[in-house]
């Protein structure tokens, strides 16, 4: 059986947080378009410098990359599943994503609805810092290294804030999602996929919440 299901939610909201505690208890394959994105705009290649400017302004990049991006990944990965983080954004993305799994014989089984407080998003992203060696994603208070400066996952001290944590890019990327994504979440409800969970609560709580709508799935 396979299980393919997307994380939605506003910037901070902690999709890339659940979605590696994920990766690590289900041997599911996490595709982030925001990490395939921040790889593109190291490639010096046009389309990179096109995208790290959209990227920095808090603005989406166009749904034409992205699903191109999503698709290479689909034709190449093998996995028992999928965890889409920060795709789908739009409804074009959206209906892109459901024919692309249809070809493959695959369906979305859930989509999970991180729900934050705009204060918190604030709050949550201006503290985030990321290993740059093995993604592991932290915080300034809620979830600090062990040893300052040091990733607690593989001992690396090149750890990173991205550009677009800065407080002008956070308005714009919470204006996009609003404007944008939000309106995914009726959707996915209409479709009978849509699973709230309750984002304020703390990292593990959140885990949780997430554990018990994949095991009722897979059950
Ligand atoms: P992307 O990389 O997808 O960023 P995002 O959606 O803005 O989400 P973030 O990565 O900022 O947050 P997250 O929800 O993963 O939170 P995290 O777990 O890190 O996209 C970046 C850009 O790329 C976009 O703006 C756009 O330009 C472009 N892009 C990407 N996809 C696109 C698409 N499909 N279409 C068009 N453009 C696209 O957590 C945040 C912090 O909070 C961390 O420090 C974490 O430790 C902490 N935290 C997590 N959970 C909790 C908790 N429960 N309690 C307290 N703290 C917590």
């Amino acid at each position: 059986m396979t299980i393919n299901i997307i994380l939605l939610g506003p910037p901070g909201a902690g999709k890339g947080t659940q979605a590696r505690t994920l990766v690590e208890d289900r041997g599911l394959v996490q595709l982030s378009t925001g990490d395939m994105l921040r790889e593109a705009r190291t490639s010096g290649t046009e389309m990179g410098r096109v995208v790290a400017d959209v990227m920095d302004k808090g603005q989406l990049v166009t749904d034409e990359i992205v699903i191109g991006l999503i698709r290479e990944k689909l034709e190449t990965v093998d996995a028992p599943g999928f965890i889409f983080d920060g795709f789908p954004r739009t409804l074009p993305q959206a209906d892109a994503l459901e024919e692309l799994l249809a070809g493959m014989g695959r369906k979305i089984d859930a989509v999970i609805e991180m729900q934050v407080d705009d204060a918190a998003l604030v709050d949550r992203i201006s503290g985030r810092f990321t290993c740059g060696n093995c993604g592991e994603v932290y915080h300034d208070t809620t979830k600090p290294t062990t040893e300052p400066g040091k990733c607690d996952v593989c001992g690396s001290t090149d750890l990173r804030r991205r550009a677009d944590d800065n407080a002008d890019s956070l308005r714009t990327r919470l204006l996009e999602y609003y404007k944008k994504t939000s309106p995914l979440i009726g959707y996915y409800y209409a479709k009978g996929q849509l699973h709230p969970v309750d984002g304020m609560a703390e990292m593990d709580a959140v885990g949780r919440q997430v554990a018990g709508i994949m095991d009722g799935l897979s059950g």
